[in-house]
């Protein structure tokens, strides 16, 4: 299999731990979020990934008809290529595909639920910041036991509170154990919000 998506693999000095699966905002790559696994898990090894979609030359994860506007068929695709690309990742760096814990923020964490929304088996785990409802139009799988912590501000202007506990309650009826954690901030990522996240994996997942 070829690895059809820019990133960057670090192999960590544990490798027990899942491997966290970094994906960025609009207009960031696959390094934007290497200081936040260092704050997770810094002996867990980390796959940064750079979505293939160039909107004005940013990178994205998938198309956007408008702000808050999926281009739904687009978002469906992507969603596979990212999931087929895992596969192809961990055969060639050697870790174990069924651990891996996604940290999306804005596009990525929209991604990262997208991956929830199609398929059980794509992630053990994931950190949600500012997430959106990827889409509407699927049945969502069981998701018994997989931890997700969502990071979200009360002043978002790109994701409306509801929006947030929509998406919370979207994963909590599917089955997963869903954490929810407010700022009374806007879209930004804040420092208090990633240490929230760090709190969470420490409890659920090393
Ligand atoms: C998106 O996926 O479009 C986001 O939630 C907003 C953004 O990335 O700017």
């Amino acid at each position: 299999m070829t690895l059809t998506m820019k990133h960057i693999f670090k192999k960590g000095t544990n490798p027990d731990l899942p491997v966290l699966l970094l994906l960025h905002g609009t207009g960031g790559n696959e390094n934007d979020l290497l200081p936040l696994a260092e704050m997770l898990a810094p002996e867990a090894s980390v796959l940064g990934v750079r979505g293939n979609v160039s909107e004005n030359g940013m990178p994205r994860f998938f198309r956007r008809l408008a702000e808050g506007v999926f281009d739904e068929p687009d978002l469906i695709a992507r969603t596979h290529e990212l999931n087929t690309f895992l596969d192809a990742a961990a055969e060639e760096y050697g870790f174990d595909r069924r651990k891996i814990i996604a940290v999306g923020y804005s596009n990525g964490a929209n991604i990262a639920a997208s991956l929830l929304f199609h398929d059980v088996q794509s992630l053990q785990g994931a950190i949600l910041h500012h997430a959106m409802v990827p889409l509407r139009s699927i049945e969502l799988p069981d998701l018994a036991g997989i931890p997700v912590f969502m990071g979200s501000g009360t002043n978002d202007p790109i994701i409306p509170r509801a929006e947030s506990e929509e998406l919370g309650t979207l994963l909590a009826n599917a089955g997963a154990d869903v954490q929810m954690h407010w700022e009374n901030s806007g879209h930004q990522l804040t420092a208090t919000e990633v240490q929230a996240a760090a709190a969470w994996y420490a409890a659920k997942i090393s």
